[in-house]
C-alpha cells in the first residue's frame, strides 16, 4: 500500500515588505488585495498545524498543487522553499507551480528556481517518460504509482487567474499516460487549477480544459488531484481505461472563523487489488476553538 498526502493552495503567509519597484506590476492590485482581506484569510498558524499533521502522519510521499506563494515577490519563493524543506526532503514532496507563482515574468529564474528539486523526475520515473526541455509534464514512480506533474501556471493580466496546459503538454501527458499504462501504474496527475470546464470560469479557469479532459478521457488517469477552487469537489470522469477520480482539495492555510471549508489536506491509500485498484481517502481538516487538526472524512472512491 502507498500512501499519498495531497495539499494545496498554501498561500504563504506573512507577506515579505515590498519594495516600491516591485510593486510596480500586477502585484500592485494583489498587494492591496492582500492586506485588505487576504491576510485574515491565509494565516501562518493554521498552515503550521496542518504541516505538523502531515509530518505525523508519515505519507510516504506529498503532493503540493500550487499556489505556494501570494505576489511572487523573490523574498517569498525563498520562504516557500523553506516551508517545503520542513515539509519533507525532495524525494518525498512533488511541487508544482499555481497561478500566483506565475504573478509576474520579471526574472523567471529568479522564483520557481528555488523549488526546483521538488519539481523534477525522480530516476524511475525519468526511465519510464524522460522530462522534456519545458520541464513539465515530469514524472516521478513509487513502485506501483506514478505521479505526472504538470504546470498550468501562465503570467496574465491582473484579476485574471487563469491557466492553460497548452498542446505541447497535453500531447506530452497523452504520451506519458500511455506509457505508465503499459507498465500497469496508478497513475496521479498533479495540476494546479481545476481539469473540468464546469469547475471554473473563463477569468479563472484552465483556458484549455476541454482539451485536457478529452486526454485524460481518451488515455485514462486514474486520480487528478487539483487545488485554485480553494474547495473540496470530487467528480468522476469515464475513461478509455475506466473510472477517473478528480479531486480537489481546500487550501491549507485558509482560517476557520466563519468559513467554510476550512484549512484541509486529504491522504491516499492506494493499493493493488486485483486487477484494479483500492483507493481511500481520508480528508484531515482544521477545527475550531480549539484549533485542532481531525478526521473529517473517510471515503473508499473505489474499490477495484
Ligand atoms: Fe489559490
Ligand atoms: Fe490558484
Amino acid at each position: 500500500m502507498f500512501t499519498l498526502a495531497h495539499l494545496s493552495d498554501i498561500h504563504l503567509s506573512p507577506m515579505p515588505r515590498a519594495r516600491r519597484r516591485e510593486l510596480m506590476s500586477k502585484r500592485m492590485l494583489g498587494y492591496v488585495n492582500w492586506h485588505r482581506g487576504r491576510k485574515y484569510v491565509h494565516r501562518r498558524e493554521i498552515l503550521d498545524m496542518i504541516t505538523r499533521d502531515i509530518v505525523e502522519q508519515k505519507p510516504d510521499h506529498i503532493a503540493v498543487t500550487g499556489d505556494l506563494v501570494n505576489l511572487g515577490l523573490p523574498e517569498e519563493f525563498l520562504r516557500a522553499a523553506e516551508w517545503l524543506h520542513h515539509l519533507g526532503p525532495p524525494s518525498k514532496v512533488t511541487a508544482i507551480p499555481g497561478n500566483h507563482d506565475a504573478y509576474v515574468t520579471l526574472h523567471p529564474e529568479a522564483g520557481t528556481r528555488h523549488w526546483r528539486p521538488y519539481m523534477e523526475a525522480n530516476a524511475a520515473g525519468e526511465r519510464l517518460f524522460p522530462t522534456p526541455p519545458a520541464r513539465f509534464p515530469f514524472v516521478r514512480r513509487f513502485g506501483d504509482v506514478a505521479l505526472i506533474a504538470l504546470s498550468s501556471a501562465i503570467p496574465t493580466m491582473p484579476f485574471i487567474a487563469a491557466g492553460k496546459i497548452g498542446t505541447a503538454q497535453r500531447a506530452l501527458l497523452a504520451n506519458a499516460l500511455d506509457r505508465l499504462k503499459q507498465a500497469n501504474l496508478f497513475r496521479v496527475v498533479l495540476i494546479h487549477h481545476p481539469p473540468l470546464r464546469a469547475q471554473a470560469g473563463w477569468h479563472r479557469g484552465l483556458r484549455d480544459a476541454g482539451r485536457f479532459a478529452r486526454v485524460l478521457k481518451q488515455h485514462g488517469a486514474e486520480l487528478v488531484l487539483h487545488g485554485h477552487n480553494h474547495a473540496q469537489t470530487v467528480h468522476e470522469l469515464e475513461t478509455a481505461t475506466g473510472p477517473a477520480f478528480v479531486v480537489g482539495v481546500p487550501s491549507a492555510s485558509e482560517a476557520v472563523e466563519g468559513r467554510i471549508p476550512a484549512a484541509r489536506y486529504n491522504q491516499y491509500s492506494i493499493a493493488r487489488n486485483g486487477d484494479g485498484w483500492r483507493v481511500e481517502m481520508v480528508g484531515r481538516s482544521v477545527a475550531a476553538s480549539p484549533e485542532h487538526v481531525w478526521e473529517s472524512e473517510r471515503r473508499v472512491l473505489r474499490e477495484r
